[in-house]
């Protein structure tokens, strides 16, 4: 690109007048980049895609029946704005019937997002000013913590590991920054350990949420994905609803990550906060997109059946992993299993070490064709994702049966 007056013009937000100039890759373009080299390396061959963070599967047939019957009709074709009463009143049945949460008005503790992502991307807006911090776990989704950093905010990390169940541990923070903190940014089940909140842990949130006076945002974008029990809320929890809100998907639950539609309930001081500045942001989804939404949070039973399969291959997963010598436990939810990485490998006359996990990961993509996320922000851990592809239960014991293949001719060092 030839050089432009317009390079000078980026905030330095993004980089300034260095925007688009750096040379560092990042984790995502690595592992995109690992899986073109590996398939040049090795023409046809068949590559294991265990780092995918969306489900495999399309939408249940109801649920597109319904976006095309809404579509047709004349009085959703305009701006949703905040949106008409129908996603809202679903989303209260929602939470009732699901999470145990009674009682939430549609008309003013709800109002429906373009997904998490956007929610995340606009909350910090409404709380955020310069030199205040929030409070996020790592490893995790960084979208929150991004716009933070662009309204001049900090982020104080909070490493979630695993001899706490990787929940946060509270206690740890310098108390300036908690005394400059606005808002705690937590995510069960979460990504990408996969560990679920406990009641316990939600009323002790609560207690620091009030005594600190910090808002909680909790992102419950795999809320109906738990693999025993029920669904966990934030909103369930005595008092949860003065300190924060909650954000609900339907992108994982209901197989529908393209379509964009969620939903933020809660508290309604926050709620209407997020509503303003969504308002003042987007004129909100489709109707029709919107009230196919609905119908899937009306029809919890459709998570129920993609919680089966994702446990089932879990189960699978972490048994294949634990005969190839990795500490793997089966999570409680989400699709995403959470492994330390090894630090060597032995096999074919050779012995690769590993300095982290990004080292792991580009291993496992070149010499076993399978790629998985690595993540080194509290221990070297991997994700791997049960959303890999296969059509049917034959198909997944036969791409798990290949896993173990692949990973069973090297053995590994931890
Ligand atoms: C923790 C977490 N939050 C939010 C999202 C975004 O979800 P949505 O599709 O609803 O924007 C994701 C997607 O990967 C996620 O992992």
């Amino acid at each position: 690109m030839s050089d432009s007056y317009l390079q000078n013009l980026f905030a330095e937000r993004i980089g300034g007048r260095d925007y688009g100039k750096s040379t560092a890759i990042y984790k995502f373009e690595m592992i995109k980049r690992a899986k073109r080299a590996a398939l040049a390396a090795h023409p046809g061959a068949e590559i294991i895609d265990l780092g995918v963070g969306e489900p495999d599967e399309m939408a249940y047939p109801e649920v597109v029946a319904k976006l095309a019957q809404e579509a047709g009709r004349p009085e959703n074709r305009g701006y949703a704005d905040n949106g008409d009463d129908v996603l809202k009143e679903a989303a209260a049945r929602y939470l009732e019937r699901v999470c145990g949460v009674p009682g939430i008005r549609p008309e003013s503790e709800v109002v429906h997002s373009i997904g998490s992502k956007a929610a995340l991307s606009l909350l910090p807006a409404a709380l955020i000013n310069p030199g205040d911090y929030a409070l996020m776990t790592t490893p995790g989704y960084p979208v929150f913590g991004s716009h933070v950093r662009y309204y001049g905010g900090l982020v104080h990390q909070l490493p979630l590991l695993e001899s706490n169940g990787f929940l946060p541990d509270l206690d740890s923070i310098p108390a300036e920054v908690l005394r400059r903190s606005k808002a705690l940014v937590l995510n069960y089940p979460n990504n990408p350990t996969g560990a679920v909140a406990t009641p316990e842990f939600f009323a002790r949130v609560v207690g620091f949420a009030r005594k600190n006076r910090i808002a909680v945002v909790h992102d419950a974008a795999y809320a109906g994905l738990v693999f025993e029990g029920k669904p966990l809320s934030f909103l369930a929890t005595p008092g949860a609803r003065e300190v924060g809100v909650e954000l609900h998907s339907a992108s994982k639950s209901f197989n529908m990550t393209g379509w964009r539609c969620g939903f933020v309930a809660g508290n309604e001081r926050l709620v209407r906060a997020y509503a303003d500045i969504k308002d003042n942001s987007d004129s909100g989804q489709f109707l029709a997109i919107q009230h196919a939404a609905a119908h899937a949070f009306d029809h919890p039973e459709i998570t129920e059946a993609i919680a089966a399969k994702y446990s089932r291959r879990m189960g699978g997963l972490v048994e294949v992993l634990q005969g190839c010598g990795f500490a793997a436990v089966k999570p409680k939810g989400s699709f995403f299993l959470y492994v330390k990485a090894p630090r060597g490998a032995v096999g074919q006359g050779r012995h690769w070490e590993f300095k982290n996990a990004e080292e792991v990961s580009q291993w496992l993509i070149t010499e076993k064709l399978i790629s998985t996320v690595p993540w080194d922000e509290a221990g070297a851990y991997l994700r791997l994702s049960v959303t890999f592809a296969a059509r049917d239960a034959a198909e997944e014991r036969r791409v798990l049966g290949e896993i173990g293949a692949r990973l069973g001719e090297t053995a590994f060092e931890f």
